[in-house]
């Protein structure tokens, strides 16, 4: 196993960060800026995810200074209290309070020099105060922002916050979904970030990337013997990857409403697994490598069939103030996906997501087809299918065929199950936002989405994406709570799933 997908629990950034041969270690002291810091990813994922890289010693206070920088104007104190009962919820807890002393904040605009000078100055204090080699300091800047503020903070950070020199530091910055609305705005904005910064600088984040069973996949699947004869057309009937939360929209219409579930969930986080889940096996575990398989498979997609989709909208969505009384904007929706390759000519990939719908649950359905010949056929329960659930409870089963036990001989279909909260008792999973952001401070791409791969993606949804919008394809209501349409179970069906 390579030594890059090892990630030690203790020890200092510098000494972890040997990743594997091509890595370099990484010296100087930290700056992490969390833009956007008054707002809600900030507080809910970005500061607990940085707390608990503190906690672990992964973040060492003696190179690490976290900034947090917004319009509103609160000071140190009050961001630290907002974000506190996030961290941890004991009311005394002497780790928390040494982490919040690492943050300090800064107010300005996103789009004039002054705030962002203020910034560059608090930064460059702290880097002065660190005693850093000039320019081996590292500056990461977190886009805890709307998009649309995107182009000019980057402006501003080129013009104003850039590591001084480049001997030995870097300036990255992280950019958080949605990348556009469609394949022409997606364009527009990276060639505003790309001429401001270079491919390697920028950390397009889908945290579906960061998720334990996610980042299983390619261990799965290529160090596996069992897996590999059979993950092809020949032995796979039809893939599912389905998403799913009980709660709607809850706070977030205004937003929502504007982008829908498959801007939302499918094409970016589904579509990410699917790529690991269909992609060919890469060179090696260099993150190029990897990223090129998974252009490849967005690359051989068919176009989306109207009759392969289904859309709903859960009834009282548009109580939501924030979302319009015409709203055709889908919470709910069925795909299938088809990719014209050797490997998987001919097999679905259905893809389903939807808003308040009767259970929280990601999970990938591999099921295969009938067994040739099957001699149990009148006693057989079903097919074999390998399940993979992202959450919650991860876990892994192959549901699989096997003899009743007993004096009789009958057959009947059990599990091989492997849950981790059983298997890996003790063992804490990480939240996605931490390791990704670790991966960012380490400079391993690898789960963060390249550019061509967000153009590829881009083209794949934006013809569909552009006939809801026009009113073309409509929603199908259907009741919060229940499994979505009815109309999506049929799609399932047609496409050869069959209940196990
Ligand atoms: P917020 O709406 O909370 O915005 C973050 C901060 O940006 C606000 O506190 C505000 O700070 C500033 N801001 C808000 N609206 C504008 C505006 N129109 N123009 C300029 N500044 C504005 O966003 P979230 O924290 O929810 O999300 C941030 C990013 O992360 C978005 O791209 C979002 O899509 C993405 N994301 C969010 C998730 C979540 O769970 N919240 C999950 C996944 C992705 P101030 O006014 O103080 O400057
Ligand atoms: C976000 C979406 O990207 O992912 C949300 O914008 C969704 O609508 C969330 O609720 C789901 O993330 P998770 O990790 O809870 O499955």
């Amino acid at each position: 196993m390579a030594a890059s997908w090892c990630i030690e629990k203790r020890g200092s950034i510098r000494k972890d960060s040997f990743r594997d041969n091509d890595n370099i270690p990484e010296t100087g002291c930290l700056s992490i800026i969390v833009l956007g810091a008054s707002g809600d990813l900030a507080k809910k994922k970005t500061f607990p995810a940085l707390y608990n890289l503190y906690r672990q010693g992964f973040l060492q206070s003696n190179e690490v200074h976290i900034f947090g920088y917004a319009r509103t104007k609160i000071s140190d104190d009050e961001l630290r209290s907002r974000i506190r009962g996030y961290l941890s919820q004991e009311k005394e807890n002497h780790e928390v309070s040494e982490f919040l002393q690492l943050i300090k904040y800064v107010s300005g605009s996103y789009d004039s020099g002054e705030g962002f000078t203020a910034l560059d100055k608090a930064i460059s204090e702290h880097e002065i105060s660190k005693n850093s080699t000039e320019g081996s300091s590292r500056r990461l800047f977190y886009f805890a922002l709307p998009p649309s503020v995107y182009p000019s903070v980057c402006r501003m950070i080129k013009s104003y916050c850039m590591n001084k020199s480049d001997l030995g530091g870097w300036t990255r910055i992280v950019v958080e979904k949605p990348f556009g609305k469609d394949l022409a705005s997606a364009e527009q904005l990276s060639s505003q970030i790309g001429e401001l910064f270079e491919e390697p600088q920028i950390y397009r984040i889908d945290h579906y990337l960061g998720k334990e069973l996610v980042q299983n996949l390619l261990v799965l699947r290529f160090a596996n013997r069992f897996f590999l004869p059979l993950w092809n057309r020949d032995n796979i009937d039809n893939i599912q990857i389905v998403f799913r939360e009980d709660f709607g929209t809850e706070g977030r219409g205004g937003y929502f409403d504007e982008y829908g579930i498959i801007r939302d969930i499918i094409q970016n986080h589904l579509l990410q697994v699917l790529c690991l889940v269909a992609m060919e096996k890469p060179v090696s575990l260099k993150p190029e490598h990897i990223r090129d398989e998974k252009v490849k498979v967005l690359q051989s997609m068919l176009p989306i069939k109207d009759e392969e989709v289904v859309l709903g909208q859960y009834e009282g969505y548009k109580d939501d103030p924030t979302v319009p009384d015409n709203s055709n904007t889908p919470t709910f929706a069925t795909m299938v996906l088809r990719i014209h390759n050797e490997r998987w000519e001919g097999v679905p990939f259905i893809m389903k997501a939807g808003k308040a719908l009767n259970s929280r649950k990601a999970e990938i359905r591999v099921q295969f087809k009938d067994v040739p010949g099957d001699i149990f056929k009148c006693q057989k329960q079903g097919r074999n299918e390998f399940v993979i659930r992202l959450q919650p409870s991860e876990a892994m089963y192959m549901k699989l065929t096997v003899k009743q036990p007993g004096l009789e001989m009958s057959a009947v279909q059990s599990e091989l199950d492997l849950s981790y909260r059983q298997r890996y008792q003790g063992v804490v999973i990480p939240e996605a936002y931490e390791r990704l952001i670790l991966d960012t401070i380490r400079g391993d791409q690898q789960h963060f989405v390249r550019r061509d791969e967000l153009k590829a993606a881009w083209e794949i949804f934006t013809p569909l994406l552009h006939r809801i919008d026009n009113g073309e394809m409509k929603p199908i209501p259907y009741k919060p709570g229940s499994r979505g349409p009815a109309e999506a179970d049929e799609l399932l069906q047609n496409a050869g799933y069959v209940q196990t």
